[in-house]
């Protein structure tokens, strides 16, 4: 048995729109061990959510594979969700209508599932809204309605997509600290994806920064400070500062590569 949940393989990504291929992720190789929280860091087109896609088996590379737990990702599977930045709940179901949604076609007794949605939604904070609906809610109790739809499917691995990125400061941070507090319990494996600096310090096991044009794994950063982590202390002004210089180093190669 492997000790990784994720393997990338030199995988490699093109994109053609017909009269160009744009060649976005370079032979990109890395590991995610279970129970890990690794965030990819990069500009804004280097291939993170593409990376993330094929992880997710929602997109295909041209060359190299993902191994998901020992076994070839070749389409997305219940073991490995993803949420995406745009939170995708049904505004006519109610919050336990929408948590149910990723159990609905899973063989299992309607008690199973009744206890699967309530342990989910009390988990994310959730157990006094079953009834509400999503425009009844905050835009961080949105989201916490869509972590508890992924955690409530029980997956090995979740895969989040930037997030926490359409909310203010500090329910960016509650969720944060919501987010470890879950994972610290169930030991789910997560892969995500961020913009920012200080999320990828606060949350992550390792941060793998990507440079852009075509994404390359640049550095991958181990952040050795025990968590809950403190967002005001030295340690982690040490990495951010640190992060940010990488970050920097990481955009020199600025022209993309394209490919007649
Ligand atoms: N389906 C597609 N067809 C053609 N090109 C695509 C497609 N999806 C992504 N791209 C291109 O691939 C590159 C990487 O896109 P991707 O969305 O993975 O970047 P990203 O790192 O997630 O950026 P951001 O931080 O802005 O979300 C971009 O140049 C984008 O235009
Ligand atoms: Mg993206």
């Amino acid at each position: 048995m492997s000790k990784y949940m994720i393997e990338v393989r030199d995988v490699d990504k093109e994109f053609n729109n017909g009269k160009e291929s744009i060649h976005v992720l370079d032979h990109i190789s890395f590991q995610v061990e279970k129970g890990e929280i690794v965030t990819l860091l990069g500009k804004s087109g280097c291939g993170k959510s593409t990376l993330l896609n094929m992880v997710g088996g929602f997109e295909k590379a041209n060359g190299g594979m993902v191994i998901l737990d020992g076994n070839e990702v070749r389409q997305p599977t219940r073991k490995c969700i993803m949420l995406f930045q745009q939170i995708n709940l049904l505004p006519w179901r109610t919050v336990l209508k929408n948590v149910q949604l990723g159990l609905e076609e899973e063989r299992i007794s309607i008690e199973e599932m009744n206890q699967r949605v309530n342990d989910a939604l009390t988990l994310v904070g959730l157990e006094n809204h079953h009834h509400q609906f999503p425009h009844e809610l905050s835009g961080g109790m949105q989201q916490r309605v869509a972590i508890a739809r992924a955690l409530a499917m029980q997956p090995d691995v979740i895969l989040m997509d930037e997030p926490f990125a359409a909310l203010d400061t500090f329910n960016r941070y509650l969720l944060q600290d919501e987010l470890l507090r879950i994972q610290e319990k169930l030991k789910t494996t997560i892969l995500m994806v961020t913009h920012d600096i200080d999320e990828a310090v606060y949350l992550s096991d390792r941060i793998l920064i990507m440079t852009s044009h075509p994404g390359e794994i640049f550095k991958d950063v181990p952040i050795k400070l025990v968590k809950p982590r403190d967002r005001a202390g030295e340690d982690f002004h040490y990495y951010r500062k640190r992060i940010l210089e990488d970050f920097e180093l990481s955009g020199s190669r600025q022209e993309p590569e394209f490919i007649i």
